[in-house]
């Protein structure tokens, strides 16, 4: 299949060390749990930054799912005999800073809601992205009560992503009003 001309590299390719799905679902597990503790740590002042009291009540309460959420990470780690463990995740990183921008850049103006909403929904994408795959991966590793877990918690995000949608709809709404 196109690599009968190149035994040298097949050779080189044997001989590295493989990694397998386990090892891409803890590496994987490992950045979604540092991405939450970082979303924690950014809700507070999502919630500061708010001018409209809904939108400073759903970040209260969505801090309070993500400390859940953690918890629930952390029943996975258990489960794998493992400790708790972080890695640094650049993604979740350049989000959350993004949003500082926005929050410094249009602090009190009429736009800040806007701006807190769409950086809220980027998190928000990027964790459904990781809890989908991490559900399906611990469906082929056999691992149903992760995947049950890992289900819970997607469920709580795609139901947040939806809440904002409705807030920047029933805001841009009012102010068209
Ligand atoms: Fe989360």
């Amino acid at each position: 299949m196109g690599f009968t001309t190149s035994q040298p590299i097949m050779k080189d390719h044997i001989m590295a060390s493989d990694k397998g799905l386990e090892e891409l679902f803890e590496d994987t597990l490992r950045d979604i749990y540092y991405a939450e503790r970082q979303i924690l740590k950014a809700l507070p002042k999502m919630a500061r930054a708010a001018q409209s009291e809904d939108l400073r009540a759903g970040f209260e309460h969505h801090r309070e799912q993500t400390q859940g959420q953690i918890d629930r990470l952390e029943q996975i780690f258990e489960l794998l005999g493992q400790r708790p463990r972080g890695k640094t995740c650049d993604a979740i990183l350049g989000i959350i800073e993004e949003g500082k921008e926005i929050m410094d850049e249009y602090k009190g103006t009429s736009a800040i809601d806007a701006g807190l909403v769409s950086s809220a929904q980027a998190v928000e994408h990027y964790e459904i992205a990781r809890y989908g795959t991490l559900k399906t991966w611990a469906k082929q590793l056999g691992m149903a009560e992760a995947a049950a877990l890992f289900d819970e918690t997607l469920k709580e995000e795609v139901e947040t992503d939806k809440i904002l949608s409705q807030l920047a709809t029933s805001q841009a709404n009012r102010k068209a009003a």
